[in-house]
């Protein structure tokens, strides 16, 4: 067993992504904290946006927030800080034995938390679709108004090897970025719908900043692997975390900008966290890199980590388009590619053709079930 191990360390050590990850990823780490340490010291002011508490629907009517990947890390995390600010939270997660984990774990620390749990797989698009019809349904039953005051999109995977999902897409786009996408579409009307300003927060990454340039077709984001020989997971990870971006400046130009609607949307990034995220890589290397950052000064808890999350999801309702990064409300620029105007309008055109391919699938296939 131990044998196995080291030679799948030392495999993995060989791999160009390797490098890409630790050399790479580590310096835009430490650019994005040394940012906010220059414009500390030179005396620039960072915007920073206080956190204002977000107002209940009724007297007896919490806001509702929905966060994905409730069941590690930061989005457990994130569960247990909302839930603290007075929200509804309903954790999204692909097991139902985690959920319910998770669960129990919160409501032994707080018996009276408001919290529901509902099952979906991201890298799922007939999983995601089922979610609206059983929150309007919920919504029913609880007689509460129906719509959502905070969405966090935050589940995410770091995939060493190039696995497909079902409906033949790359299991890390699909995860990290057209999951997100399809939910929020799928949940944009219950967002607009709510009669108090509400919110989206996506949850990207510093390692965005190593993509320099992304081809955006369908191609890209099936992740057919045309010519690589070894699959390029740091590579793609980035990728992924800069299509999140991508996906939410046009989100705040579609709908946020001039004041369109009273929905705002904003991205975090936690920096680097002491999760389960690299849970794919050899144990010893994961811990290496755990003990790196820590020497670094840079490696958070969950509990710590999660501010610049909490930090979007409260900061003044007027707030949007912002990426938030260091904690205390802070925020700072994201990569020149991320502000691309005419890139993020040709992945939402793309995402959205596909989102449409899959739903009309996913009807067609439950209207044939009907039928049986
Ligand atoms: N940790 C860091 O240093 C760091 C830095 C920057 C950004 N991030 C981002 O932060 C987010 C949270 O990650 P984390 O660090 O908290 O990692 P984590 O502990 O591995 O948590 C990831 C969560 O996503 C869920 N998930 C994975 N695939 C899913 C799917 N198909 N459907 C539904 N849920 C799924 C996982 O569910 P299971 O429990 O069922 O696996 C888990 O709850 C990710 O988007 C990650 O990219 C993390």
């Amino acid at each position: 067993m131990m044998v196995k191990e080291i030679y799948r360390a030392v495999k993995f050590i060989c791999c160009i992504e390797f490098w890409r990850m630790s050399l790479l990823w580590t310096l835009s780490l430490v650019i994005s904290h040394l940012r906010i340490f220059a414009l500390r010291v030179w005396g620039h002011k960072y915007r920073n946006f206080p956190r204002q508490r977000v107002a209940p629907i009724s007297a007896s009517n919490r806001p509702i927030c929905i966060i994905t990947g409730a069941t590690s890390g930061l989005g457990a995390a994130a569960a247990k800080a909302l839930l603290e600010e007075g929200f509804f939270v309903i954790l999204v997660g692909r097991s139902a034995h985690l959920l319910s984990k998770t669960k129990a774990k919160i409501h032994t620390l707080n018996e009276n938390a408001q919290l529901e749990t509902f099952e979906v797989d991201l890298s799922s698009f007939s999983s995601i679709m089922k979610l609206k019809n059983s929150l309007v349904q919920w919504f029913s039953d609880m007689n509460l108004h129906p719509s959502i005051q905070l969405l966090i999109n935050n589940a995410g995977i770091l995939a060493t090897s190039y696995r497909t999902t079902d409906d033949g897409f790359d299991e890390m786009i699909m995860t990290n970025y057209m999951g997100a996408f399809c939910l929020t579409k799928v949940l944009l009307p219950l967002l607009i719908d709510s009669p108090v300003p509400s919110r989206i927060v996506s949850v990207s990454s510093f390692t965005h900043r190593n993509v320099y340039d992304l081809q955006v077709d369908e191609e890209f984001i099936y992740g057919k692997p045309s010519n690589f020989k070894q699959y390029p997971f740091a590579h793609i990870y980035g990728c992924s975390k800069l299509c999140v971006l991508l996906l939410s400046y046009e989100l705040h130009q579609q709908f946020c900008k001039d004041k369109k609607s009273q929905l705002s949307v904003n991205v975090a990034d936690p920096g680097a966290v002491k999760t389960n995220i690299m849970r794919e890589l050899p144990q010893c290397l994961s811990q290496l890199a755990f003990l790196v950052l820590n020497l670094l000064g840079i490696l958070q808890i969950p509990e710590k980590g999660v501010s610049s999350i909490i930090d979007a999801a409260l900061a003044p309702p007027e707030i949007s388009g912002m990426y938030f990064f260091g904690g205390n409300g802070r925020t700072i620029r994201s990569s020149p590619l991320s502000y691309d105007l005419m890139l993020a309008k040709r992945l939402w055109w793309i995402s959205s053709e596909i989102f449409l391919e899959m739903k009309h699938k996913s009807e067609r296939s439950t209207a044939l079930s009907t039928c049986d």
